[in-house]
Parts: C-alpha cells; sequence; structure tokens
C-alpha cells in the first residue's frame, strides 16, 4: 500500500464518466478502491478501457492508464457489472435546460431508473448512493424518497469542487469534503462507508464536514454563484477603470490584500465561463424563483448580463481598433477554452467572441493548444491553425482570450514580424503592455490604461 492509499479498499462504480466522473473514477482507483466507471456512451467507454483520456486535463492520462494497467479500474456501460459494489457514486451532468435557466436532470433520472432495479439488501451491508452532480436544493431529499423503499440502501450528497486543470489534484486533495445526509438515527451508519472511501483524503487531515441535503447542495452553487459574482464584480470595476484611467489590476491587488475579500478569482478580462459557473448560477436564479426568493437573487441576473456584456465589449473594441467594419479583416484569436489548460469549449468566453467576429464577416482564424478538435467537430468552417506562429500570419488584429502560457509569453518582436499589422487585445490581462507597446504594437487590455 503506498501513502496515498486507503486501507479498506472497496467496490466502487462512478455513474457518468465526463470531465468529473472520469476524474474521479481514477482518482478513487488511485487511493486503492476497485472501481467501475459506466457511461452511455460507446466511444466514451472504448476510449477510458484503453486508458487514454477523452479529454485534456493535466496529470489525468497518466492516473487512469496507471489504474487500468494495475486491474483495479476498468468502465463498462453495463450495470449488472455494478451488483456488487458497496458504493454507487452518481457524477452525471446537469446542463442548462434548452428552454429556462434551471438544470436538466434528466441524466440522473435515467441512471437512478437503471441502477435501482439491480440495487438490493447485502446481508446488513449499507450500499451507499453518492450524488455528485451538481443539482438544485431539494433534489436528495427526492432521490432519497426514492431509493428509501430499498432496504440497505441510502444517500449522501457529497458535491464536488474540483477546477478543470487541476481535477486530480482537487481530488485527490481537496479543500474541504461535505456531506449532505439524511437526519435519521443510523445516519453514522453510511457516514462511515463514505468516510471508508475516502480514509487517505481523512487522513491527510482535509476537512469534512457532515450537513444536511440542502445545506450541501446549497454549499456547492452558492460557492459557484459566489465565484461568478467576484468576477462580476472586478469586470464592472474594470469598465470603471477604463473611463477614468484607473488600472484593474492595480485595483484588484490591492482589495485582495485584505484577507476579507482575498485576491482569488478578481483577475478582470473576457470573464467567465465552462460548463459550471454560468449554468450554476442560471440554476440558482431559477430554483430561487420557484422558492419564491425572486427578488434576493435578482442580481444573479446582473451577474450573467455584466458577464456575457464583457463579450460585447471584446467585439465593439475590435470594430473600433479596425475603423469600424469587420467584413472580410483578418483576425487572429489566440486560445478558445474557456480557461488554459483545458480542451473545455463549453460556454466559452473566447469562442463566442471567435464566432461573433466571423458572424459579423471577418476573417477569423484562431488557435489553441488542446481545444481545435472540439472545435472543428461543432464548427467545421472556423478556419484553425495548430500553430500560434501560423495563425498569426498576416493577421491585421490579435486577441488573445485564453491565457496559455504560450501566449503569455509570446515575443512581442517576432510576433510583430509576423503580423501585417501590430495591433492586439489583451482579453486576459497577462501581458506586459509596456513591453509590446515599445515593440511598436498598440495595445488594448480590459481595464488598463
Ligand atoms: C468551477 C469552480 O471553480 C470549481 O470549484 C467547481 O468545482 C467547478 O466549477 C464545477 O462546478 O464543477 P471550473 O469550471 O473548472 O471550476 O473553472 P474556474 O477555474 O472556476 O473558472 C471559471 C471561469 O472563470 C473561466 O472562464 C475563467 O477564465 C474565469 N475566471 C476565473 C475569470 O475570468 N477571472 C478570474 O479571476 C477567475
Amino acid at each position: 500500500m503506498n501513502e496515498t492509499e486507503t486501507a479498506t479498499p472497496l467496490k466502487i462504480s462512478v455513474i457518468g464518466c465526463g470531465y468529473l466522473g472520469a476524474v474521479h473514477a481514477s482518482a478513487m482507483a488511485e487511493i486503492g478502491h476497485t472501481v467501475f466507471g459506466l457511461d452511455v456512451d460507446k466511444e466514451r467507454i472504448n476510449t477510458l478501457s484503453r486508458g487514454v483520456a477523452p479529454f485534456h486535463e493535466p496529470g489525468f492520462n497518466e492516473v487512469l492508464s496507471r489504474n487500468v494497467g494495475r486491474g483495479n479500474l476498468a468502465f463498462t456501460m453495463d450495470y449488472d457489472d455494478l451488483a456488487n459494489c458497496d458504493v454507487h457514486f452518481l457524477a452525471l451532468g446537469t446542463p442548462q435546460r434548452d428552454e429556462g435557466l434551471g438544470a436538466d436532470l434528466s441524466y440522473i433520472d435515467s441512471a437512478l431508473s437503471a441502477l435501482t432495479p439491480g440495487l438490493h439488501a447485502r446481508g446488513g451491508r449499507t450500499t451507499l448512493v453518492v450524488g455528485k452532480s451538481t443539482v438544485p436544493v431539494g433534489t436528495a431529499r427526492h432521490i432519497d424518497e426514492r431509493l428509501s423503499t430499498i432496504p440497505g440502501v441510502k444517500l449522501i450528497w457529497n458535491p464536488e469542487f474540483l477546477r478543470e486543470g487541476f481535477a486530480v489534484e482537487d481530488t485527490l486533495s481537496p479543500d474541504r469534503l461535505v456531506y449532505g445526509v439524511a437526519d435519521t438515527e443510523d445516519a453514522e451508519k453510511e457516514i462511515a462507508v463514505l468516510d471508508a472511501v475516502y480514509e487517505s483524503l481523512l487522513d491527510k487531515d482535509i476537512p469534512r464536514r457532515v450537513y444536511n441535503f440542502e445545506s450541501a447542495e446549497l454549499v456547492k452553487v452558492s460557492a459557484n454563484s459566489f465565484l461568478a459574482t467576484k468576477i462580476s464584480f472586478i469586470n464592472a470595476v474594470s469598465e470603471l477603470c477604463d473611463i477614468t484611467g484607473a488600472d484593474v489590476t492595480h485595483v484588484a491587488e490591492a482589495i485582495g490584500m485584505d484577507d476579507r475579500i482575498g485576491s482569488k478569482f478578481l483577475r478582470a478580462g473576457i470573464g467567465f465561463g465552462g460548463g459550471c459557473l454560468p449554468k450554476d448560477l442560471r440554476g440558482l436564479i431559477s430554483r430561487a424563483g420557484e422558492l419564491g426568493a425572486v427578488d434576493s437573487f435578482a442580481f444573479l441576473r446582473d451577474i450573467d448580463a455584466i458577464n456575457t456584456g464583457r463579450r460585447d465589449y471584446v467585439l465593439r473594441l475590435a470594430r473600433r481598433l479596425l475603423g469600424g467594419d469587420l467584413e472580410g479583416r483578418r483576425i487572429t484569436v489566440l486560445g478558445v477554452a474557456f480557461k488554459p489548460d483545458t480542451d473545455d469549449v463549453r460556454d466559452s468566453p473566447a469562442l463566442d467572441i471567435a464566432l461573433r467576429l466571423f458572424a459579423e464577416g471577418a476573417h477569423v482564424t484562431i488557435t489553441d493548444p488542446a481545444s481545435l478538435e472540439n472545435v472543428r467537430k461543432r464548427y467545421p468552417s472556423m478556419r484553425s491553425k495548430e500553430s500560434a506562429q501560423e495563425a498569426l500570419r498576416d493577421a491585421e488584429l490579435v486577441l488573445l482570450l485564453t491565457e496559455w502560457n504560450e501566449y503569455k509569453n509570446l515575443d512581442p518582436v517576432a510576433t510583430g514580424e509576423i503580423v501585417s499589422r501590430k495591433a492586439i487585445v489583451d482579453g486576459r490581462n497577462v501581458l506586459d503592455l509596456a513591453r509590446w507597446r515599445g515593440a511598436g504594437w498598440e495595445t488594448v487590455a480590459l481595464g488598463r490604461p
């Protein structure tokens, strides 16, 4: 047993093998459990079964291939394979519904319909279902009622706080573990099972809090909505900086020194995206409305509007820098993932801006170290280049929209020799503007003079 392994190996299933589930399954195998990952996507299951990561996530491929190789991690589409598991994690996506702002729970619903017929009493041993998906407050209690007819089956809601780009690290060393449990006399028994799953994490003194279902659900959506609020707040300040000549990076630095505020998530720029912050924010607005707290959560609509407004702002900047009309103008977009170190383009502000420039007739070339394949699948007519150097050739305007290191470290002199006109928008406030200007570039950052 190595230092990170748990002393009591369990049989675990992880249902749903997206970013969250695939990483969670691999991490649970890494700490010594025997794990089955299940998904309905055949191609994904085949790829994972070969020990190959189906998406870009630093460190994930190693953990996945190591555990598939040593035989304690397997992937399946068949619920029968999960029959003997002690614990079933629900790691299904809960995207925004096609209509309205609320979350679509249909994947969780189908998974439970497929899982429950195989759940049965196991001679006095508890079978634990653990919800990891992000859900509207009130969902866990409904699921608990649904499971309560099956003897020996218990539910804990255990929200996940991992960040893409740090998913493996965040799963193996989270800053907290939250358990939402039913208020029953024998709750200690189910808590003990989840403690056995996380034994090696708890041994590292990771704080663990036990709350009721509703609190656990609300921790998750409140955390994401609060992070979104911080970002939109600093982006609103950044607009004032543009008007007044203040520098938003200075304002953020100094307010962040107050440890009541903290310096994280105060990076102004083109705003937040991804599969979580935007939809969780909207999900909370929707659920609060259903529960009669419309007015108190109305401000979150502004948080959302400030965020999407950043994209309009960049479009206006691009038009201004190119003299008004974008038709036929050569624009290079550096970075289209919703943030660096991921290939995820879900609700990516960078990709949205690129698409809107394209829709206005600009001759847009995108590049990104990881996500081009994902973009090409969805938007085959977008012009893309593998390397920044190729993408930058003859550009009349460069937009840096995802702060990959490769773009942060571009040399302004060498880059100036590739483009046809030296103009750059720093959409993430990561460039040394004085250096770029010194090399003859016209520079525009968001909220910096
Ligand atoms: C987010 C949360 O940070 C995780 O804690 C949570 O577990 C996860 O959602 C989830 O619910 O699954 P993630 O979506 O990976 O994680 O991305 P973040 O690192 O939160 O970044 C979100 C967006 O905010 C990105 O587009 C990023 O560029 C932007 N951002 C972040 C800023 O614009 N400014 C900042 O200062 C920070």
